[in-house]
């Protein structure tokens, strides 16, 4: 099955997302050749949830291929806050616009408005699940400053249980050759098991790490990531958590010369200001690489007929979903599709395994 919504960049071939990654680039290069690109396109932003790089990166990235933005980054002033189901919302703004931009608190929710749309669907953060363009942004800038997405030692650091941005990048970086991952968190906070397994599947060598300051020494690039306040169950245990891990300059001295900074931001004090100044920390240049790979992602879907994204076999399965944060709680009529893992039933929207 293929189709033109970005639910998850594993779903993409290593082929495809060098393309766009080579489209990125060449836009950088120049710019004013895909200043009318887009014209007469809309693309809708429909925001559940805050964002300042996401929301206004997809906006500028429309408006800079001379197409028009419609959307919401409050949906409290949108018919949401009359009880609007997802279904409705989505088959509604399919019918005006060209593409849609998608960010909600809840997993599955980008892949439950893909069924009911009509134009390409973009995935911009699911709940605690996956950030697939954050990704983009993230491989743009590593094959722009790195010059190459394999045999790179990635150190990934802070909240690796709820941090979807770490995990669409290991999903990703996984599938090319050569790399290795140093995961560094607390136990409390360590990367999902089913990460794990697809670092085991790809043959991927990974290290699990307690001190950043053992890890920081010996890595191509520090992925360094904010401790998400939002998705734990008390303040005490996000209070336990929140500056076990932090960049300042007496650990970054102990890195290469060569390593490089990434932060998905927003940054609360995982770094401190100071490291900013520092020619590695390429936080904010990186948030810029994201528009371009944004630019690429819209021209490609909306362009390039041969650009379709695989999707995986489904089944209506017999279950429901049971994990609460899935979209399948929230948004009852959904069909309960599922897929197989290992023999297990895995929930197609949040990728959990249905018990
Ligand atoms: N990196 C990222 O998703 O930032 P925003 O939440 O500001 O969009």
């Amino acid at each position: 099955m293929t189709n033109k919504n970005l639910i998850d960049l594993e779903a993409m071939s290593v082929e495809q997302i060098d393309k766009l990654v080579r489209k990125a680039r060449k836009i950088m290069q120049s710019p004013a050749d895909y200043r009318h690109a887009c014209d007469g396109k809309i693309l809708a932003t429909l925001f559940y949830e805050p964002s300042t790089r996401t929301q206004m990166s997809f906006q500028t990235a429309m408006l800079k291929l001379g197409g028009r933005t419609i959307g919401f980054d409050n949906p409290m002033n949108s018919s949401v806050a009359k009880g609007e189901n997802l279904k409705d919302t989505i088959s509604v703004i399919s019918g005006y616009a060209d593409v849609i931009a998608i960010r909600h608190p809840v997993e599955g929710t980008a892949r439950a408005s893909s069924l009911y749309s009509e134009v390409p669907l973009i995935n911009c953060g699911d709940g605690g699940h996956l950030h697939p363009t954050q990704t983009l942004t993230d491989i743009v800038t590593l094959s722009c400053e790195k010059g190459r997405l394999d045999h790179l030692k990635i150190g990934v650091c802070g909240d690796l249980l709820n941090g979807r941005t770490v995990h669409s990048l290991i999903k990703t970086l996984a599938k090319y050759e050569g790399n290795s991952f140093v995961l560094i968190s607390t136990p409390e906070l360590s990367v999902p098991l089913y990460i794990i397994d697809i670092l085991e599947n790809n043959g991927c060598s990974y290290e699990i790490s307690h001190s950043l300051a053992e890890a920081i020494v010996d890595l191509d690039m520090l992925y360094m990531t904010r401790i998400q306040r939002e998705r734990f169950k008390s303040p005490e245990e996000y209070e336990a958590q929140k500056n076990v891990f932090v960049l300042d300059s007496e650990k970054l001295a102990l890195a290469r010369q060569d390593m490089i900074i990434l932060h998905p931001l927003p940054r609360v004090n995982e770094i401190t200001v100071d490291i900013d100044d520092d020619p590695r920390a390429l936080y904010f240049k990186q948030a810029q690489y994201g528009m371009f790979g944004r630019m690429a992602l819209i021209l490609l879907l909306l362009q390039d007929e041969d650009f379709l994204i695989p999707y995986r076999e489904v089944k209506v399965g017999v279950h429901r979903c049971n994990n609460p944060k899935c979209v399948t709680q929230a948004e009852p009529y959904l069909p309960p599709y599922c897929y197989e893992k290992l023999g297990m039933e895995m929930c197609d929207y949040c990728d959990k395994r249905i018990d």
